[in-house]
């Protein structure tokens, strides 16, 4: 074992179970190993390198940003953190932004802020956060407790108070959760926990039929969706739903911490100087990175690749599952594509030897694997990467 997986383990605090080589080097959709192995990367950092490791420009605006300011507390105005705003504004719902630097702090903000508008202007008891089965809202205290799934909530207890849990794209039965009392609803138009799932249509309009009801703000969680990844700039573009407060993060600054929220004047204005906040969130650095990977990701020649890339896979994973019949289902949003297995093959073993065989995926739960490639990957690179996926497979049966 080499020192370094050796001295992990000795001094990390074991919340991974990391693969046992070292990453030395990352371009563009490939990764070298301290071995120079080179593997190539369909996980993309989990939906986060959408324009590739080590993209050129991107490297070019830190570099030029890094000369001349890193980081201003926001007691004072960064001008990239504007210029940021005012793009992201501009291309969706949103009149106003708030910079954090995860997506779990953007869940935090967006129930803050949701609460904050409810309980000042409408009924101070209105608080009340509807959640859905099998999201995934991060890892705070509140991530967890809006996800309400047993292997992220256990040890953890107390929780936060006034979350109610329904299960997702099932519209039976969810007015019996709301009431005056509800703030918002909280969802991810695209699921990934239980394979690459979207709300169905029933769902979404009895969500936003009962949110006019009730007077309930609709938060949208595009952490992992957003920023092009399923082929439109953000999700809710093609899903006949506006919210009134959404999260991004991942993908915004290709790697560099960023996320964030989005949402109306109407509803910011509820927000005072002190009422949130944080020091390194809307830094200039990954702001700059930001406004660079908005309009390189905005373009819709852009976006229209994503959704070619998409079919690529689509198909040639077809073929693979005629070939060899093992996939239950394979889905997709854009380039997030997620495979469930038959009982044939462990996800485990699949992913193993997918690494040893030099090409990177993700698991999505025990049945079922994940890619989210960079956005840009080659075709070339499609095709040689899932030639190492049935390689993988066929190693197995
Ligand atoms: C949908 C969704 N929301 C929130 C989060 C949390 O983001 P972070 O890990 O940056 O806190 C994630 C992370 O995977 C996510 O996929």
């Amino acid at each position: 074992m080499s020192n370094i997986i050796k001295e992990y383990s000795n001094y990390m605090v074991p919340f991974y179970a990391p693969e046992d080589f070292i990453v030395k080097k990352a371009m563009g959709s490939h990764v070298w190993d301290s071995s120079n192995k080179k593997y190539i990367d369909f996980t993309g950092g989990i939906a986060v390198t959408n324009l590739g490791h080590c993209n050129s420009s991107l490297i070019k605006v830190m570099n030029d940003q890094s000369k001349s300011l890193w980081h201003l507390s926001n007691l004072y105005i960064n001008e990239p953190s504007v210029t940021l705003a005012k793009k992201l504004c501009n291309k969706t719902f949103a009149d106003k932004v708030f910079f954090c630097n995860s997506g779990g702090e953007s869940i935090e903000a967006a129930v803050k802020t949701a609460r904050k508008f409810c309980s000042s202007t409408i009924n101070k008891n209105k608080n009340e956060i509807i959640s859905f089965s099998s999201s995934f809202h991060g890892r705070t205290m509140m991530g967890i407790a809006l996800a309400n799934s047993k292997h992220l909530i256990d040890g953890f207890y107390p929780l936060p108070k006034g979350i109610k849990n329904h299960p997702y794209n099932d519209e039976k039965k969810l007015e019996e959760l709301f009431s005056d009392k509800t703030a918002a609803v909280i969802l991810e138009l695209v699921q990934w926990q239980s394979g690459i799932t979207k709300a169905n249509k029933k769902f979404i309009s009895k969500i936003k039929k009962l949110s006019k009801k009730y007077n309930a703000l609709v938060i949208i969680d595009e952490v992992q969706s957003g920023i092009g990844r399923t082929g439109t700039f953000f999700a809710y573009e093609q899903f006949n739903i506006t919210p009134d407060i959404l999260c991004f993060a991942k993908g915004i600054a290709n790697g560099f911490p960023l996320g964030g929220i989005l949402t109306s004047n109407k509803i910011s204005d509820s927000m005072t100087p002190g009422s949130h906040g944080t020091t390194f969130g809307g830094g200039p650095i990954a702001c700059s990175i930001g406004s660079k990977v908005v309009d390189i990701i905005s373009k819709k020649s852009f976006l229209k690749n994503v959704g070619k890339k998409e079919m690529r896979f689509c198909k040639l994973l077809k073929k693979i599952d005629q070939k060899y019949k093992c996939f239950n289902e394979i889905s997709s949003a854009g380039l997030w594509i997620s495979i469930e297995l038959d009982s044939s093959i462990n996800v485990d073993d699949l992913i193993k030897i997918s690494h040893r065989n030099g090409l990177m995926i993700l698991k999505a739960n025990p049945t079922t694997v994940r890619f989210s490639p960079s956005l840009i990957i080659e075709n070339d690179l499609i095709d040689k990467g899932l030639g190492l996926f049935e390689k993988s497979i066929q190693s197995l049966l």
